[in-house]
């Protein structure tokens, strides 16, 4: 090998995808992916969804149609509804929000590092330990000025959430304008929420300790099916963070990012909003202006055809309907695997405890199996999952959830740890 170009050493392939094209070179007749979060319908294959079925054919159909571009911020039809759809119509409409389309969820969390590391310009975020892979990445290569501070969030031990010690951390470690990042439902990896209860003790330590907010919220209806109820933890802070006379009593402000991959099955058409909250008296000209600025020196437009998907099916009371149906199909199933898993695992006798996977909530379970279970599983077996015993559900289907259930058995009876 010859020496590299620049000082660029090469870096490992990235977790998930790169055990995403291992699983795609596996030619094993039994191979099974639990890695990716994307829907698998119960013969293994991607969804389209109805819904969107329909709204595609609409917009075929529409002689008006075009591939012109959308405008730096997007389309402003789109982000009415995604802001409404996340933060309510009453904040929506009323409260000071900045919007703007982004390159899905990944997009929004980088456009909210660049955005916030150059203009709030904190000394931390502090971030979920465990959390989604890419959260400290897209804060690296964003905001490489700002420290990165782990807040505990996940005990093994208990396979519950270190909610003492989250608040703790918060508490102690954080200065006033650091950024927390909050996952808004379906915790990406643990599948753990916090109770109604304790995001009202975070929600104070953040408005004591001044913290500015950005709430991920990648999995919008994936947690109890309902849009609304997913949204809860959102329009607590909105409600409660941002609207005293008083800036003693608020929060400098809030940030959503806002994802369409999961709850439309539209992960490779990269549809998402960034979604900047503040006080009713503090103008967001400013704030518009400067993620308009990032997105045109990045990318300059966003991608339009899964936008007029999303705003075809959310400004059409039925398909609208149609989707809740549709999220409601996609999550009964999960929640069906779940059960079928747990009850599987019981009934070989693993031991161990199992009630967890079916307790969990959304896309994903924690399943506590070890890194060298994980690896034999993998190597023996051919069932990919993350190293972190992370797995996707939505990879299980009545074809495969047995052999699932008896390899994990057996590498849980062989003792490895
Ligand atoms: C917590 C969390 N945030 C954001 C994302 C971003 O997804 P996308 O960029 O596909 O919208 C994901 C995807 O897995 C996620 O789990």
């Amino acid at each position: 090998m010859g020496s590299q170009l620049l000082d660029a050493p090469a870096l490992p392939a990235d977790l998930a995808f790169g055990l995403l094209a291992e699983v795609s070179a596996d030619q094993h007749p039994q191979k099974v992916s639990l890695i990716a979060g994307a829907y698998r319908d119960e013969n293994g294959k991607p969804w389209i969804l109805p819904s969107v079925k329909e709204a595609k054919q609409r917009l075929a159909a529409d002689p008006t149609a075009h591939h012109e571009y959308l405008g730096i911020a997007g389309s402003p039809a789109f982000l009415d509804i995604a802001r409404s759809l996340i933060l309510g119509t009453e904040v929506a409409e009323r409260s000071n929000v900045a919007s703007i389309q982004t390159v899905s969820g990944t997009g929004a969390n980088h456009l909210a590092a660049s955005f916030l590391a150059r203009h709030l310009k904190p000394q931390q975020v502090l971030i979920p330990d465990p959390t989604w892979v890419n959260h400290k990445t897209v804060w690296e290569v964003a905001a490489p000025a700002v420290a990165q501070k782990e807040y505990p969030y996940y005990d093994p031990d208990t396979r519950s959430i270190k909610f003492a010690d989250m608040i703790a951390t918060l508490e102690t470690t954080s200065q006033p304008n650091d950024v927390v990042i909050l996952q808004a439902c379906a915790h990406n990896p643990t599948s753990l929420d916090l109770s109604r209860d304790q995001w009202k003790s975070v929600a104070e330590v953040a408005r004591r300790k001044k913290l500015f907010i950005l709430f991920d919220s990648a999995y919008q209806g994936f947690a109890t099916g309902d849009v609304e109820n997913d949204a809860w933890s959102v329009r607590y802070f909105t409600a409660h963070l941002l609207s005293s006379p008083d800036p003693d009593q608020r929060i400098p402000g809030l940030c959503v990012a806002q994802s369409f991959s999961k709850n439309f099955g539209l992960n490779g058409e990269r549809v998402g909003a960034l979604h900047v909250v503040a006080p009713p008296d503090v103008s967001l000209e400013g704030t518009h202006s400067q993620l308009s600025l990032i997105a045109r020196a990045e990318y300059s437009n966003p991608p339009r055809f899964g936008t007029q998907i999303v705003q075809t099916v959310l400004s059409d009371p039925g398909l609208r309907q149609q989707w809740q149906q549709n999220l409601n199909t996609m999550s009964d199933r999960i929640r069906s695997m779940r059960k079928q898993l747990r009850a599987r695992l019981e009934a070989l006798g693993t031991p161990g405890e199992w009630s967890h996977i079916d307790s969990q909530i959304g896309m994903f379970s924690y399943t506590g199996l070890s890194a060298g279970q994980v690896a034999r599983l993998k190597q023996e077996y051919h069932i990919y999952m993350l190293p972190s015993g992370r797995v996707s559900i939505c990879g299980l289907n009545e074809g495969n959830v047995d052999y699932v259930a008896e390899s994990i058995s057996e590498v849980v009876k062989a003792g490895l740890t």
